[in-house]
């Protein structure tokens, strides 16, 4: 009896988003030793933490692939990409990959839809709404670094930008979370 409750098809997709989230784990791993590097502990503690955060998606996703009788296959994970150039550079690679990575959320929302996975389908609305929390979180970066001068900022006020990330939460409040009570 078959007891696998997803296609073959969807069961691929699943399992290649795990590994794509780990390679988004590496992206931000990378970016992180970029900044602990460059001086900035406050900027690399936040990007470790983001790392991590996508190390639990992997794991979120490998735990539907196996609790509906599928099996997920670990790959070949690709290299990070160059180290950025610069803060901004930094910044607008880690907007770039949280777009990317909404993407393909998106085409396996697609996918469910079309072969009517209303499970999978279900699953991925979690990443749905992280995702724009991540697309959100990511250029809420990129303003913040504009507002301390860009590239030309100073030594001061990329100061304090690091010293706001060290203790920035990894996620943002969404308008779609507020009710009249919290608003
Ligand atoms: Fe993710
Ligand atoms: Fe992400």
């Amino acid at each position: 009896m078959n007891t696998n409750r997803l296609s073959a098809n969807v069961e691929k997709a699943l399992s290649d988003q795990m590994n794509k989230e780990i390679h988004a784990s590496h992206i931000f791993l990378s970016y992180g030793i970029w900044a602990d590097d460059k001086g900035y502990q406050g900027i690399a503690n936040f990007l470790y933490r983001h790392a991590q955060e996508e190390r639990n998606h992997s794991i979120k996703f490998m735990e539907y692939i196996l609790n509906r009788g599928g099996k997920p296959k670990v790959g070949v994970i690709p290299a990070p990409p160059a180290d950025p150039k610069t803060l901004t550079d930094c910044f607008k690679g880690v907007f770039k990959h949280e777009v990317d990575n909404t993407t393909a959320i998106y085409k396996i929302v697609d996918l469910s839809m079309a072969e009517k996975d209303w499970a999978t389908w279900n699953f991925m609305q979690w990443f749905v709404q992280e995702q724009i929390e991540e697309e959100t979180l990511a250029h809420n970066l990129i303003d913040k670094l504009k507002i301390a001068g860009g590239d030309r900022a100073t030594d001061e006020s990329l100061f304090t930008l690091d010293k706001t990330l060290q203790e920035a939460p990894n996620d943002v409040p969404l308008a779609q979370e507020a009710t009249g009570n919290n608003p």
